[in-house]
């Protein structure tokens, strides 16, 4: 018996500002990520005013794609890939986020990429944010909490689907567009290019801004099925599912509402609406929201066609003794371990039967195709000889593709690819390390920057090349 869909998208995922560098190339703006400096496990990445002299910008150069691109291509051409998911930066096209016209350059590199990606039968499936806005949309207009951000967002998103309409089908709004929910200054930023003043209320101020994003993804929705009604437009969420710490119903209704908490977005870019309960803890907590009458058509009229998501591991919370009756108390400060599992070398918990789990919560909830837009284990490699050799990369990609197969034979999953994260080596986002590497293509680089850029298979290259052409059903 096949499991996997004869037309599965078995792919490779990347983003923009983490692999191409040439940051300052034919025109391109700053963006986000170019004034996040290296960081650690330890060392939080800075996110300084502006580019400074003698700060490391690792997502300056990043792994250089953009001047490697053909080689690297042709390496996805050898791995077997039927897609890749990349961003497009918008920067490139929309340098400061508010001229008139796009950079001509910019367009034309995507142009040049996606015919590339064809030639070899490789679908591109392209992520119009992937936390790289430009940083003058930032210090300008203070990101989303701006209304006029729906303008420029929906702009860059029209001529990008004007432009590659023939290439793209596959496209997602916002990446991860549900991280924000965690309230912390880092995603707060990537997400939405907020900065907290003293006085504000960062909850506030979030929903406000996930609020015009999720006005600006409908609007993107409608408009790029106008351009190509054959487009697939998806959501793009971070899901690591919350277990509860025990049986105790106090556990278990924290376990749901956290949920709720971070897949409110979900709801709205699936189902067209915001859910009961978040409009009950908006009133209660007297938010002033600029939601308008308009604003909700615009949802109702602009859902996505599929639901794409990242998935890495999953967590445990556990119901304070203070908590209150919304059982709202930020999620992170309720976390406990889970014994069951192991944990990545970065502390996050593999868990490969929640992604089974988090492939029937979707389908349960929301009853849309699903795709495995990012997976994958952030790990030291050791380079030795031209050798790399990664059977813990090996085994935590085989633990969740079994999962998928359960999800699909078992449970009837419409899961319709998977694309591992990091599929070359790449710059981490959240510490902006090179040795965090996820990648079956070892890229020679290290976190200070040096190395050679060259290119290395590693042992997962052939292992994942053989799943691909046996469709999943070899996974030796
Ligand atoms: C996701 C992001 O959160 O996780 C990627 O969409 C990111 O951009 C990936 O790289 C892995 O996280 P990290 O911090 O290990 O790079």
């Amino acid at each position: 018996m096949t499991t996997f869909p004869k037309d599965f998208l078995w792919g490779g995922a990347v983003a923009a500002h983490q692999l191409e560098g040439a940051w300052q190339a034919e025109g391109k703006g700053v963006s986000l990520a170019d004034v996040m400096t290296a960081g650690s496990n330890q060392t939080p990445r800075k996110i300084t005013a502006g580019v400074q002299a003698g700060e490391n910008y690792p997502n300056h150069t990043g792994i250089d794609f953009y001047h490697h691109y053909k080689e690297d291509i042709k390496l996805f051409a050898e791995l077997g890939l039927k897609c890749f998911r990349t961003s497009i930066a918008w920067t490139r096209i929309f340098p400061q986020g508010d001229e008139a016209k796009p950079n001509e350059a910019g367009l034309k590199f995507y142009d040049d990429l996606f015919a590339e990606l064809l030639k070899y039968d490789i679908q591109p499936v392209v992520t119009l944010s992937h936390f790289e806005m430009p940083y003058h949309l930032v210090t300008e207009y203070g990101g989303w909490r701006n209304r006029k951000l729906i303008d420029f967002f929906t702009k860059f998103a029209r001529v990008v689907f004007q432009r590659y309409r023939q290439q793209v089908k596959y496209w997602m709004t916002f990446n991860e567009i549900n991280n924000q929910a965690q309230l912390d200054d880092w995603f707060l930023f990537t997400n939405s290019g907020l900065q907290v003043q003293p006085g504000e209320d960062a909850a506030e101020l979030m929903y406000q801004a996930g609020h015009y994003e999720l006005v600006a993804s409908a609007l993107a929705v409608q408009i790029g099925h106008q351009i190509n009604p054959d487009f697939q437009i998806g959501g793009m969420f971070a899901m690591g599912p919350s277990y509860p710490a025990s049986p105790d119903p106090r556990d278990v209704m924290k376990a749901e509402r956290t949920m709720q908490a971070n897949y409110w977005f979900t709801d709205v870019q699936c189902k067209g609406k915001y859910p009961a309960w978040l409009k009950q803890y908006w009133n209660r907590q007297n938010y002033q929201l600029d939601i308008t009458l308009e604003d909700e058509d615009v949802l109702k009229a602009g859902t996505v066609d599929y639901i794409g998501f990242s998935y890495y591991a999953s967590h445990v919370v556990q119901a304070t003794d203070a908590e209150a009756d919304d059982f709202m108390t930020q999620a992170s400060d309720t976390q406990v371990t889970n014994p069951t599992l192991q944990a990545s070398a970065w502390g996050w918990l593999i868990d490969p039967v929640g992604l089974r789990y988090a492939l029937n919560w979707f389908t349960d909830r929301y009853d849309l195709p699903l795709f495995i837009v990012e997976n994958g284990l952030g790990a030291v490699d050791k380079f030795a000889k031209g050798q790399i050799h990664d059977p813990y990369r090996i085994a935590y990609l085989r633990d969740h593709i079994q999962q998928m197969a359960l999800a699909i034979a078992v449970d009837g999953v419409n899961l319709i690819g998977y694309t591992p994260w990091g599929i070359i080596d790449l710059v981490s986002a959240g510490t902006g390390e090179m040795s965090k590497r996820y990648g079956v293509i070892y890229v020679d680089k290290d976190d200070q920057g040096q190395g050679t850029l060259k290119r290395w298979k590693k042992d997962s290259f052939t292992w994942f090349q053989h799943v691909i052409a046996t469709n999943g059903q070899d996974l030796t």
